[in-house]
């Protein structure tokens, strides 16, 4: 045998053993990979487009599925009647799933429409009480049709107070939102406008059993004592946890109502108050409130000093508050890039304009119909495909859309967008 014949069986060798040993490796793998197709079969785990199919068929996804909660009492929780608690406990008997405190519910109603026949409207109510296993409270506020105007009332709210009893049948949502509060030990400062004080009961009512010695504030502003919400309960609060600093403002006190007894401060709650009121030291904030209250406090903690990341907050509508760090978002810069929104299904093309709120409001202000609920980015009613571009938010929304949708009530154009609707 020559040298070159015996070094061309030696390279056939090692081909032949590599050969060999790539097929062994890939025959694994197709085993694995047929191993769990199958197990991924016997647990109903749909993959890709399996599961972007299935969900498109049955027009809504896992994660929207509503249960048929009981309405166990009704309790009104303030002196001038408009705030009533509503105590839920599921109708199959089943566990309730948990939450975090600040979280909220989503309703599915049939409430009473103009003609006279019903229509299916969605609405979100945080929770208002710490967790517990045996019920979820809500406490809603009747909203009234605003002074000296001929639009009908709000629907839902007045639906809860004046059509929902002990015994009616919701259809509720799990429990959902980034709005709650954290396990820390950092003092926390709650500061709840109206009836943004619905988080603010869960997350105290959790802190203080479950983190008795955690510093907690909670600065509360309403226009009189008659709109204080469990104010006996926050007394109450007060009195036995002497690491609780509960400070009632009221921006309109009745004539007989006497700072220092029935409330400790006069007018709105400001930055000024709080830098005031607080001792030194680093604070988690939440803050729930009407819009104006937030769009002014939100940036004049950042002002402050607070770390952005101490500063949470949710809207119950829509607000536009706006961080220093979102200040150079695309929405600003979008007036010079010549962003268009096409809107396909209604055959409409526009050009952009950054002061036009979000996306909702821009379509329906170019009278282009869109579902909508919460408008606040938290129960989905508005989510809609993207055909081609991209759409960006201030604040990570709490309901999170499917790939390749956005949610138009707090989203506006990154690029020159086509959405579906
Ligand atoms: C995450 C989250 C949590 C929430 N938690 C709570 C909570 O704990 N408690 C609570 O009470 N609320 C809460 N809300 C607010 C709640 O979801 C509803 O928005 C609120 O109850 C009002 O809904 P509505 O259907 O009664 O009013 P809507 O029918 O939506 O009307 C709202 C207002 O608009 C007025 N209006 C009606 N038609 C028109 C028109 N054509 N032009 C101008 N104005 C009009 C109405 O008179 C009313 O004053 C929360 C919202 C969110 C997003
Ligand atoms: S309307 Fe509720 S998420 Fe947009």
């Amino acid at each position: 045998m020559t040298s070159f014949s015996l070094l061309l069986w030696i390279v056939f060798g090692i081909a032949l053993q590599l050969a060999l040993w790539l097929s062994i490796g890939f025959w694994h793998h197709w085993l694995n990979y047929l191993a769990l197709r199958s197990r991924g079969a016997e647990l109903n785990v749909p993959t890709g487009q399996d599961a972007r199919r299935a969900s498109e068929k049955a027009g809504v996804g896992p994660r929207q599925d509503f249960r048929t909660f009981r309405v166990d009492r009704k309790v009104m929780e303030d002196a001038a009647h408009s705030v009533c608690s509503f105590y839920l406990v599921p109708e199959d008997g089943q566990p309730l799933p948990t939450f975090l405190p600040g979280q909220f519910l989503t309703f599915r109603l049939d409430a009473p429409a103009s003609a006279g026949d019903s229509e299916q409207i969605i609405r979100c109510y945080s929770l208002s009480d710490a967790p517990c296993p045996d019920y979820y409270r809500i406490s809603i506020k009747r909203m009234p049709a605003p002074l000296g105007s001929d639009v009908p009332p709000g629907r839902s709210s007045n639906y809860f107070h004046d059509r929902i009893t002990a015994g009616s049948l919701l259809q509720v949502r799990v429990p959902s939102g980034h709005f709650h509060i954290d396990r820390g030990d950092t003092p926390v400062v709650l500061v709840a406008g109206g009836i943004g004080i619905t988080p603010m009961l869960s997350m105290l009512n959790w802190c203080l059993s479950e983190q008795p010695g955690r510093e907690l504030w909670l600065f509360y502003g309403v226009r009189d004592g008659r709109e204080l919400v469990m104010k006996a309960h926050l007394e109450a609060l007060a009195a036995k946890h002497p690491n609780f600093h509960l400070h009632l403002c009221f921006s309109n006190p009745l004539p007989e109502e006497i700072a220092g007894r029935d409330y400790q401060h006069r007018g709105r709650i400001d930055v000024g108050l709080l830098r005031m009121q607080l001792p030194f030291r680093s604070y988690h904030f939440y803050i729930c409130g009407p819009a104006p209250m937030m769009e002014s406090l939100v940036p004049a903690l950042e002002e402050w000093g607070v770390p952005d990341s101490h500063i949470h907050f949710e809207a119950f509508g829509p607000a536009s508050i706006k961080r220093k760090q979102a200040q150079a978002s695309p929405v600003a810069e979008a007036a010079d890039t010549g962003i268009v929104v096409t809107f396909a299904r209604s055959g409409k093309q526009l050009p952009w304009r950054p002061d036009a709120g979000s996306l909702l409001e821009f379509a329906e202000a170019n009278g282009i119909a869109v579902n909508s609920g919460c408008r606040a980015g938290s129960c989905g009613t508005c989510q809609t495909a993207i055909r081609t571009g991209e759409v960006s938010y201030r604040e990570p929304p709490d309901f999170d859309p499917e790939p390749g949708s956005c949610l138009l009530c707090v989203g506006v154009p990154r690029t020159s967008v086509t959405l579906e609707v």
